[in-house]
């Protein structure tokens, strides 16, 4: 086995010097495609404009999928690094640029066990997560429906290099999106009789969404709802034709999830009713729920105390990730998503985020043997 680790370090301060925002990555894909080529990698061709897919291994045995995705944020990094961000108002404070890195590494590690290997893995790295958009466009290119499982990776500052953060079950949740146009009559503010204000119908409809998970989810589910934006008029003497709301809801459950949207329907329909004004809701369905397969992560687990990482369990959040997309299209199917612990001290999308190196190189060798225990895993 060849040891890629100086070489794996030199490409993660490149990215991170040079970070990419989602659809944009593309000196990062240049970067990837050109050393998978040199190594004789086989490129899937996905027709997007950013990201990479590969394939290793052969046609018989288990097929399975990795991801790594590689957009920055669009942030001004603040630690002193020697390889600081050096574009303004751009910054690697997910730890994308190491997960590019550690995957690539992976990748290279199992081209060289390739005539060894039982079955295939296909490895996207992917554009745009932090967009939410980058895994939906992937999974819809349908180069990656053949896949049994799905590994994903995900940097994670709470715990230090050398630790790695499983859970099974729900670890993520889903993401959707609302807003509300609420539409009154103008009016002089002196006048209130003369039209329709849509102000005080906001503030009933938010009081009102709030009971929405308070009063008819189980308490003992994770679900959230948060109104994050508010807007209605311009000055004090006007009452407006309109005022907008907007949030998002969270589950960590497929029926939960639905049930939710259609109490949220009801709820915007009947308060509009009962005062006279119109709404129209415009609601985003995002990425699902992250589910960790008990199977998978107990195949994951042992092969980290076998490589003598410490495993701890990893916290569930109602944060979301994209890689669920890749568990429902085109068709459910099990999947895991690992913490690897890359200390640094500051969270994740903080202007001080910062990678632990020596985490590096252990991740790609981990992933490596996680991929290929993952072929030959009996069902
Ligand atoms: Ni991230």
């Amino acid at each position: 086995m060849a040891n890629y680790e100086e070489e794996l370090l030199a490409l993660f301060r490149t990215l991170h010097a040079h970070p990419e925002l989602g659809f944009e990555e593309f000196e990062t894909t240049k970067a990837v495609r050109q050393r998978l080529e040199q190594a004789g990698i086989e490129l899937v061709e996905t027709g997007l404009p950013t990201g990479v897919v590969c394939a290793i291994g052969h046609g018989e045995g288990r097929c399975i999928g990795l991801r790594a995705d590689m957009d920055a944020l669009p942030m001004s990094e603040e630690a002193d690094l020697p390889y600081k961000s050096c574009v303004p108002g751009k910054m690697h404070a997910c730890g994308h640029d190491f997960h590019t890195a550690a995957m690539l590494g992976a990748a290279l590690l199992l081209k060289e066990r390739e005539a060894e290997l039982p079955g295939r893995a296909l490895i996207v790295f992917q554009p745009a997560e932090e967009l939410c958009e980058g895994a939906r466009r992937v999974a819809e290119t349908g180069v990656l429906d053949e896949p049994e499982w799905f590994f994903g990776i995900h940097s994670y500052p709470e715990f230090e290099a050398g630790t790695l953060g499983l859970r099974p079950g729900a670890v993520m949740a889903s993401v959707d999106r609302f807003r509300v146009t609420l539409r009154g009559v103008g009016s002089h503010a002196a006048s209130p009789h003369k039209g329709l204000d849509p102000i005080p119908v906001m503030a009933a409809l938010i009081q009102s969404l709030q009971t929405i998970v308070s009063r008819s989810v189980n308490p003992f589910s994770p679900v959230l709802l948060s109104v994050t934006h508010a807007q209605a008029g311009t000055t004090w003497n006007i009452i407006p034709q309109e005022a907008l709301i907007e949030g998002t809801v969270r589950t960590m459950d497929e029926q939960e999830r639905a049930e939710v949207k259609e109490r949220f329907y009801r709820q915007v329909e009947g308060v509009c009713a009962a005062w006279g004004a119109h709404a129209e809701i415009d609601w985003m369905d995002g990425s699902p729920a992250v589910i960790n397969d008990p199977g998978l992560c107990a195949l994951a687990e042992s092969v980290a105390r076998e490589m003598g990482f410490e495993v701890r369990q990893q916290e569930q959040t109602l944060g979301g990730e994209d890689f669920s997309e890749y568990l429902y299209r085109p068709v459910k199917r099990p999947g895991l998503f690992v913490r690897i612990g890359t200390g640094g001290g500051y969270a994740a999308h903080h202007p001080l985020f910062t990678v632990d190196p020596a985490a590096l190189w252990p991740a790609s060798q981990y992933i490596a043997r996680l991929a290929e225990a993952a072929m030959k895993k009996q069902r």
